[in-house]
């Protein structure tokens, strides 16, 4: 068999949050310690740009997602670690699969098609309302990404499922004009934590505004734990795991035994400031070594440049 390559990317446009942890760069991590990967990791500047953001906060997203995966562990001996926009071959590369794309893929796109149905619910008559060509054709960028180093793995949190198989769409239409050239990939999605909610319960997402940012420091981490949305169940009512923020991300860092010692207190009725100083706890435990190291690192902008030249 041919040996398995990984990539996976995140877009520079905010702080490295929890999400971005479970989803990307902790498997990532993983895979880059098995000397039988490869491995491919990069900072998605360009798909930062197709959300209009400003470029100092693209700037300062791509200094601290880059200082989070070495801070992390990511052996950038082994792993080849970049920043997309320095590789003018990925957007060369992406015209030339947008010439392979029928325009009604794009049209089913997930984040296209929740953009305008926020433009239909607030009552605009125009449904492309703010929507740049750029966002419209992002998984196509996502797609030239993932196909130009042929890679195998694709470690994703489950939202971005939808674009690894636009890829292989992609893939498989040139493939069917011109010959194998690409690799299919896959995704990626470790069920124990595909779905991480936010702060209000909803989808933790840089656009939802409602993410725990991975490196806070420890007394901002526990006044963001301690707003988790919860229910109004009194200490001593038995509560339920299934659709509980806190459990989720408990049982996105912990091991399945720890998971299941919590399941039980649900059933016993723990109360949710008590579960919150544990989840809290739990965390800061788990980030704190690297924290400071993230830290060194962030204030210390040419070396993380230095690893990405
Ligand atoms: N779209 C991904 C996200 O927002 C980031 C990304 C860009 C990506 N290109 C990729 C992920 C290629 C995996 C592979 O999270």
């Amino acid at each position: 068999m041919n040996e398995e390559i990984y990539l996976t990317g995140i877009t520079t446009t905010g702080t490295p949050h929890i999400g971005n942890y479970v989803g990307a760069i902790r498997p990532g991590i993983a895979a880059s310690k098995d000397p039988e990967k490869k491995n491919y990791y990069f900072l998605a500047d360009f798909h930062a740009l197709a959300k209009n953001e400003d470029p100092d906060k693209i700037s300062r997203s791509t200094l601290e997602i880059a200082a989070a995966w070495m801070a992390l562990g990511l052996d950038t001996g082994h792993a080849t670690f970049y920043r997309q926009s320095d590789i003018p071959e990925i957007t060369e590369l992406t015209w030339v699969l947008t010439s392979m794309t029928a325009k009604g893929l794009m049209n089913r796109a997930h984040s296209y098609k929740a953009s305008v149905q926020a433009n239909l619910d607030s009552g605009n008559n125009d449904p492309d309302k703010g929507i740049t060509m750029a966002l419209y054709s992002y998984p196509i960028l996502m797609a030239a990404d993932i196909l130009m180093f042929k890679s195998t793995k694709v470690p994703v949190g489950r939202d971005q499922k939808q674009h690894v198989e636009m890829a292989r769409d992609i893939a498989q239409r040139f493939n069917h004009h011109y010959g194998d050239l690409f690799v299919l990939p896959e995704p990626v999605i470790d069920d124990h934590t595909a779905v991480l909610s936010g702060l209000d319960g909803r989808k933790m997402s840089k656009s939802y505004n409602n993410t725990i940012p991975l490196f806070a420091p420890e007394k901002a981490l526990r006044k963001l734990i301690m707003k988790i949305k919860t229910n109004s169940l009194e200490p001593g009512e038995p509560k339920q795991t299934d659709g509980s923020t806190l459990f989720e991300i408990y049982k996105a860092f912990a091991s399945r035994e720890e998971t299941d010692e919590v399941a039980k207190h649900y059933a016993d009725g723990i109360a949710w400031g008590q579960m919150k100083q544990q989840l809290f706890e739990y965390i800061n435990d788990h980030i704190k070594p690297a924290r400071d190291e993230y830290e060194r690192l962030v204030a210390d902008p040419a070396m993380v440049e230095a690893e990405l030249e």
